[in-house]
């Protein structure tokens, strides 16, 4: 049987962290989905807090430290990534960003990746899409329609008729992610890149 490799990056820095809250939940609803489908789900969970000092000093030393560089090779191999991230000053934290700047650039292409955030406020929710969203395309995964935007008041709260709430929200963005992965299967190894020379590009073009 196929095992899909699903990691799940938590930028919260509280303990308890409602951003990690929010991880656990989405990974639950994306595990149980996949489960329903016969499929087995390997799941790694990377805690950003937890390699702070080592993100920073890699942006000063060139180079990640054990922990830091095992959190790097787990998102790269993964077939899936779970993204979440606390709201600050309306937009992915300082944390979440640093360290998708230390990830290889081609790293993410084609992955289907799900986002997700936490705020104080309900009016940052579209965050994910003018800060997180673009993030994500621009290192050219494939993000899933549905962001899930966690307000303070939306733990706990009902639903309002249409969307099921926070618990509906976080089944349908699991449910597009896990549609995504099923359909795929699992990743098979990057190929290594073919670079064709300016020059016979240009040649081939007068030939
Ligand atoms: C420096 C800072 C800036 C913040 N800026 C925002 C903000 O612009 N909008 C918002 O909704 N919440 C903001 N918050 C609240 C956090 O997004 C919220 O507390 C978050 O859910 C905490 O996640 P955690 O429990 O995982 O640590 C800010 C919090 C901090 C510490």
């Amino acid at each position: 049987m196929t095992v899909f490799r699903l990691v799940v990056v938590s930028a919260g820095l509280s303990k308890p962290s409602s951003t990690r809250l929010l991880a656990d939940r989405l990974t639950e609803s994306t595990v149980r989905q996949l489960s329903d489908g016969g499929r087995q789900i390997d799941v790694t969970v990377v805690e950003l807090r937890d390699l702070a000092t080592e993100i920073a000093n890699n942006f000063v030393t060139g180079f990640p430290g054990a922990a830091l560089r095992a959190a790097i090779e787990a998102v790269t191999g993964a077939d899936a990534v779970i993204a979440v991230t606390p709201i600050f000053t309306a937009s992915y934290s300082g944390l979440f960003k640093s360290f998708f700047d230390l990830v290889d650039h081609d790293a993410l292409t084609g992955k289907p990746v799900l986002i997700a955030a936490t705020g104080g406020t309900p009016r940052h929710s579209l965050a994910l899409e003018h800060a997180v969203r673009p993030l994500f395309s621009y290192l050219r995964a494939v993000v899933v329609p549905t962001a899930v935007y966690a307000a303070t008041d939306d733990w706990g709260a009902a639903g309002d008729g249409l969307t099921g709430g926070l618990p509906g929200r976080i089944d349908r963005a699991a449910g597009e992610l896990a549609a995504l992965l099923a359909g795929r299967g699992p990743a098979a190894p990057a190929l290594p890149e073919q670079v064709v020379p300016f020059a016979e590009q240009l040649a081939a073009l007068r030939a």
